[in-house]
């Protein structure tokens, strides 16, 4: 068993310089690229849990403007060395869930390995950070994993059949859902490509609220 949890920056550091990082694709997946093609609209974009981050420089060079984080310092200077230095201050070595992100909302929040890196209970938690950060019509979307979790086993930790539905079914509706054909050999047949796209339910005032304003209620037509 491995000394250290997963919730800490050393068991990822240590994976990135021993380079044990099955994860890692090592450039952009397919589904990710063809979205970029057929979203030219660019927008705010977070990616939490960003690793060596190369969908960053896909993302800016599609238009988007990216912020991104990882626990892992190793991690972030691979990214950063990636991007250059003028996207390099907005990759962050921080903790997703402490991360002080201001006002800021995005209009995607791209997913790729990152829940299934957390322990099953922190994803309650990451469901409501994604929802108050998002902005409403916004999209958390990317690759998810679908494997029936032994949970002394992750990570990565998958989702059983279900049981993202049942998770995101609060604040988000489920948009588009295909097979990934291009997975690692971690991931493959087990991943999805989704996009959760954000209602009003639960919502703060500055969306939902507004956006019911905008219905006359006493209409004269
Ligand atoms: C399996 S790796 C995936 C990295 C990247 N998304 C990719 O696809 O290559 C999971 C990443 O999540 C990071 N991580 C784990 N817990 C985190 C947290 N609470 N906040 C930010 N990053 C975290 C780890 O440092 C690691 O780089």
């Amino acid at each position: 068993m491995d000394p250290l949890p997963s919730t800490t920056p050393d068991f990822w550091n240590s994976r990135y310089l021993s380079n044990q990082t099955p994860w890692d694709f090592g450039g952009v997946p397919a589904d990710l690229k063809a979205y970029l093609k057929t979203h030219p609209q660019g927008g705010r974009v977070l990616i939490p849990g960003c690793g060596s981050g190369y969908e960053i420089k896909a993302f800016i060079e599609a238009g988007y403007t990216v912020t991104a984080l990882d626990l892992s310092p190793v991690a972030v200077a691979r990214a950063r060395q990636l991007v250059g230095p003028d996207s390099a201050p907005n990759i962050f070595a921080s903790d997703f869930f402490q991360h002080d992100f201001g006002s800021t909302q995005f209009d995607v929040v791209y997913e790729r390995t990152f829940i299934c890196a957390l322990l099953p209970e922190q994803r309650n938690a990451y469901r409501d950070r994604i929802a108050a950060l998002l902005k409403y019509r916004g999209a958390l979307l990317g690759y998810f994993y679908y494997q029936t979790p032994d949970l002394q086993a992750g990570p990565p930790f998958g989702f059983a059949w279900g049981t993202a539905d049942e998770l995101f079914a609060r604040y988000f509706l489920l948009m588009k859902d295909i097979p990934v054909t291009d997975s690692l050999p971690l991931f493959a047949g087990h991943e999805h490509w989704q996009e959760w796209h954000r209602t009003s339910f639960g919502a703060t005032p500055t969306s939902s609220l507004k956006e019911r304003e905008r219905v006359p209620l006493h209409s004269s037509i």
